[in-house]
């Protein structure tokens, strides 16, 4: 079926990963939180990625939410391959180190998540990454960068209050 995941916004999310050896940054748009209690969010991740065989090894990674301002980041993250370039040692890029695991995260983002990867299930043609939120920063000066139908976004006017 041709395109059918284009038809869901998508939060523009930087998955990070680093392994003694090496460290990483890829985009992921199918991202979503799945549990308040433990806090738990999955990141689905095609197996072809440099990022999901770092993330097996360090079993841990780092999740930022990108803001409206950070669209350049996406692209680099999400064109550019791990196995030829060091994306994170780019002029683009400022990390910041993670403070309970050892992950780098991304400065200006809406928000930035430290996990402990809790489980992992190949699905289709990706790999699901569920990950328990040990730490999490939120700048809420920051309004976050949105996809849809292979468009970047700011968010639009507000319409009303969740109940
Ligand atoms: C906006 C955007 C969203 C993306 N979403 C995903 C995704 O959800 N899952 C995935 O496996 N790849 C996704 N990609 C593709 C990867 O980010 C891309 O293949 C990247 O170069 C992989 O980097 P790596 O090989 O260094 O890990 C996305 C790319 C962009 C630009």
């Amino acid at each position: 079926m041709a395109r059918y995941s284009s038809q869901f916004p998508d939060p523009v999310v930087l998955v990070t990963v680093a392994t003694p050896q090496k460290r990483n940054v890829m985009t992921v748009g199918w991202a979503s939180p799945v549990s308040f209690d433990p806090p738990i969010l999955m990141v689905s991740i095609a197996p072809a990625r440099v990022t999901h065989d770092l993330i097996l090894e360090a079993g841990e990674f780092g999740v930022s939410i990108l803001g409206e301002g950070q669209k350049e980041l996406s692209t680099l993250a999400g064109t550019l391959h791990g196995d030829s370039h060091d994306k994170l040692g780019m002029p683009q890029f400022t990390t910041i180190q993670g403070e309970r695991l050892a992950v780098p995260l991304i400065a200006g983002a809406r928000a930035c998540f430290e996990c402990r990867l809790v489980e992992h299930h190949s699905i289709g043609d990706h790999t699901v990454f569920y990950g328990e939120v040990l730490r999490m920063t939120v700048d809420e000066s920051v309004s976050p960068l949105v996809l849809f139908n292979g468009v970047y976004y700011a968010l639009g006017e507000e319409r009303g209050r969740y109940p």
